[in-house]
């Protein structure tokens, strides 16, 4: 890296611009559908970006721990094959395994610019405090935005990798997964390089027990959206008067957080001109999390636009990093 270069700092927070309106009306529509769903960018306040942060610590949580391996493994061929000089993460939360990526283009002298993007202003502003001060000289343009909606805010650049780990792709359902990577697809340049982190279709008994640990961090977790609701929307309801579930669907292969209403209750958001009756074991989903295999997420980069340039997984198949590249 050139050492005359200044780190710096821009942060763009097109979140706080967004309709106010916009968010009560997909709330309301989720809140009046049958299922009752909540969207799960909602979980992502403060607090809950720490539960979150939390949750990858957790022995039953296998998957931050199984990607950061993968990471460790194979981010210096990532970034010689992307040849990126500028990393934008998706949904990157606390950055923590986005070190690797950025260590590896550092090593590699490709390091220049890094775009921290997610829906949480707190955390964007955190990580890009952070990782100015661990590697010298590095530009960093946040973006506090919904990724389904700001995408235009990623600034021009130099050539890309975009990355979304976690398996946060799987929080989608599968329509509006393809929708969103096609949306990503149409932001990069031709040759620039995507990593896509999928959580694998693995045991039931596996993945019912990452979503269901015994320190109820989860639970916290899940139950995190009650709070943001009331906070921001006015939403007049009691976290404890709810019980978190969360279970494997098989013929969707996916994990399903619901908030189960312990009693018959009222759930008032006036705000919204809502009030809505719950019966005692009533359900609102607040989560899918969907598991791939190879066969579902190739289909998904190629419909997406991509082309995919190499599948790398651990020796329990049970994450993978698929590397493509816009053609
Ligand atoms: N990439 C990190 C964090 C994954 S958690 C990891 O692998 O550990 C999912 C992240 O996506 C959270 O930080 C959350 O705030 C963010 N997120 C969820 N929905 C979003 C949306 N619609 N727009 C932008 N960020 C979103
Ligand atoms: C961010 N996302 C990929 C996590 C998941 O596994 O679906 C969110 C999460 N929900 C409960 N635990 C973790």
């Amino acid at each position: 890296m050139d050492s005359k270069t200044e780190a710096s700092i821009t942060i763009d927070v097109p979140i706080t611009r967004e309709d106010p309106d916009t968010l009560g009306k997909i709330v309301k529509v989720g809140l009046l559908a049958n299922p009752r769903t909540l969207p799960s960018k909602l979980f992502y306040d403060e607090r809950g970006s720490t539960l979150f942060e939390q949750i990858c610590e957790l022995p039953e949580y296998y998957q931050t721990r199984t990607e950061h391996q993968l990471l460790l493994t194979w981010a210096d061929e990532i970034v010689a094959l992307s040849g990126a000089e500028e990393l934008v993460e998706l949904g990157s939360g606390a950055a923590t395994k986005t070190r690797v990526l950025l260590d590896a283009m550092a090593q590699a002298d490709q390091l220049r610019y890094f775009v921290p993007f997610d829906v949480d202003e707190a955390i964007v502003r955190r990580v890009s405090e952070e990782l100015v001060q661990e590697y010298p000289g590095l530009q960093i343009h946040g973006v506090a935005g919904d990724f389904l909606v700001h995408l235009e805010h990623i600034p021009e650049g130099g050539k890309r990798l975009v990355v979304i780990l976690g398996g946060t792709i799987g929080n989608l359902p599968p329509i509006a997964a393809e929708d969103f990577l096609t949306a990503v697809n149409t932001e990069m340049a031709s040759g620039d390089f995507f990593l896509l982190g999928v959580q694998l279709i693995t045991s039931q008994k596996r993945l019912e027990a990452a979503y269901n640990d015994q320190k109820g961090i989860t639970a916290k977790f899940n139950k995190n959206i009650l709070r943001v609701l009331r906070n921001q929307l006015g939403a007049q309801c009691d976290s404890d008067n709810f019980e978190h579930v969360a279970r494997y669907n098989s013929d969707s292969h996916r994990i399903e957080m619901w908030l189960r209403s312990c009693q018959d209750q009222t759930l008032d958001i006036p705000n919204l001109d809502l009030s809505i009756q719950l019966k005692k074991d009533e359900e609102i989903r607040t989560e899918l999390s969907t598991k791939y295999d190879h066969p579902l997420a190739e289909d998904l980069l190629i419909c997406a636009g991509f082309e995919l340039v190499k599948w790398y997984t651990d020796p329990d198949q049970l994450i993978s990093l698929a590397l493509a590249r816009k053609p």
